[in-house]
């Protein structure tokens, strides 16, 4: 191949895909056919989580985030694993067929599962979309801009001259030498292992 990187100017969007009990973050959503009932596929890494309870049930949702998103969402769905963390513990979702999408979105694709394709790393899950809403009209955010951006969208602002650790899952700043023994995020609840001193 005389240059693969080629492949970083397909336009990609910012999405969480979500299963029954977990979801996560994807980049790699496509719509491979129109109509009524279109079909969408998604990649998964086959190391994460969601690839595993996607193989147990039978639908997807897709939720289309916006420039202007929560990066908390971002940061527990696309940097957290729901093999230890409930990922919808702080996040407001909505039901939609028993599947959460999440509220703070453009909207959603529900998607019943007909294929899968795996390769050595991912699982193509091939879905039949069997409802979808528009939430708000809004710009979607590229997977292009998220990485343009990223930096200012994950910053955590801290109080100068003071230490700080701050929530990885959900950016809870607790101030403070060391943080207390048996420590808990009062906000997420995962346990101070995920805090990181800045
Ligand atoms: C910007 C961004 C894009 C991502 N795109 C994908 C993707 O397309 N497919 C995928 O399987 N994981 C993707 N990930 C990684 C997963 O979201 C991440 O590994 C997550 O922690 C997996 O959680 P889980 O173990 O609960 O499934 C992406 C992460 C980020 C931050």
């Amino acid at each position: 191949m005389k240059n693969i990187k080629i492949t970083r100017k397909i336009t990609q969007g910012m999405y969480v895909l979500t299963t029954k009990e977990g979801g996560c973050i994807v980049d790699a959503v496509s719509q491979v056919s129109s109509g009524e009932e279109p079909f969408i596929a998604v990649a998964v890494m086959k190391s994460n989580y969601t690839n595993e309870l996607l193989k147990k049930n039978n639908k997807f949702a897709i939720s289309i985030l916006s420039q202007d998103v929560n990066a908390e969402i971002i940061r527990t769905f696309g940097f957290n694993t729901g093999r230890k963390i409930n990922k919808f513990r702080n996040i407001e979702t909505t039901k939609v067929k028993e599947i959460d999408v999440i509220k703070d979105s453009i909207g959603y694709i529900v998607c019943e599962i007909v294929d899968t394709i795996e390769n050595d790393t991912h699982t193509l899950f091939i879905g039949k979309a069997i409802e979808a809403d528009i939430f708000e009209e809004k710009d979607p955010m590229s997977y292009g801009y998220y990485q343009e951006h990223k930096e200012e969208l994950l910053k955590v602002t801290t109080k100068k001259g003071k230490t700080a650790w701050i929530c990885s899952v959900c950016g809870y700043i607790y101030y403070g030498e060391e943080l207390p023994e048996n420590f808990e995020c009062p906000i997420c609840k995962v346990g101070r292992e995920y805090f990181k001193k800045q």
